[in-house]
């Protein structure tokens, strides 16, 4: 069976070669990340932001401190992917916009906040892997709305994410997860690689 969202999930790469010439406009890097933040967050913390890396000054900050890997000049866009610690106190003004819209009745939102803080408040790991979570998905989701736009992305763990941290600003909270280049491609990029057989990764129970 096919559509068009499993043949945008195919034929997905991770782009190496992009248009150095090519950019994004302010109004689509909006609408990557608007689209991307509709991802699903644990208690809707939306514990993430995106730093968006576009100007020829912001790219030369950025790639000393990524190994210099091709994407970040050459890509329009280059995100720093930011995940935020866990932080139940944040549930209800998280939730509140669910509330005033009638999803959600209020009498609901500690139902959500106690568990929170019951989860998160004394496990400084688990605030971690939270937000490497929220990132991650935030930025598959952008990864996908990017292919269907006919652009490719590169997802980056190799950067230093000290200088990352410092150079871009980021809060003691925040998180560098990865980068993620975004833009249109040029010539020369992989095919899909082969993957693992389905039966060495799943497991029926
Ligand atoms: C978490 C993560 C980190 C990655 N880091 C890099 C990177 O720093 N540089 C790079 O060129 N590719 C990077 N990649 C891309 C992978 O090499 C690529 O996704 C993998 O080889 C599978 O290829 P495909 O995405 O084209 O299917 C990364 C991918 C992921 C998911």
């Amino acid at each position: 069976m096919t559509n068009a969202v499993i043949d945008c999930i195919l034929s997905r790469t991770a782009a190496k070669y992009y248009d150095p010439a090519a950019a994004l406009s302010d109004e689509q890097i909006h609408e990557l990340v608007r689209i991307g933040t509709t991802a699903p967050t644990s208690f809707h913390l939306q514990n993430w932001r995106f730093i968006a890396v576009r100007t020829p000054e912001a790219k030369a900050r950025l790639s000393p401190i990524a190994w210099n890997q091709p994407p970040i000049t050459e890509a329009a866009v280059t995100f720093i992917v930011v995940g935020q610690l866990a932080d139940s106190s944040v549930v209800p003004a998280r939730l509140a916009p669910l509330v005033e819209a009638g999803i959600m009745p209020a009498k609901m939102v500690p139902e959500w906040e106690i568990p929170a803080r019951g989860l998160y408040q004394d496990y400084p790991q688990r605030q971690r892997d939270e937000a490497v979570r929220t990132a991650t998905f935030g930025a598959a989701a952008m990864i996908y709305v990017a292919r269907s736009w006919g652009l490719g992305s590169t997802p980056m763990i190799g950067f230093d994410d000290v200088a990352v941290h410092r150079e871009f600003g980021l809060a003691k909270d925040e998180v560098p997860v990865l980068l993620l280049s975004v833009g249109p491609e040029r010539p020369g990029n992989w095919a899909q690689k082969p993957r693992r057989p389905v039966s060495e990764v799943l497991h029926l129970v």
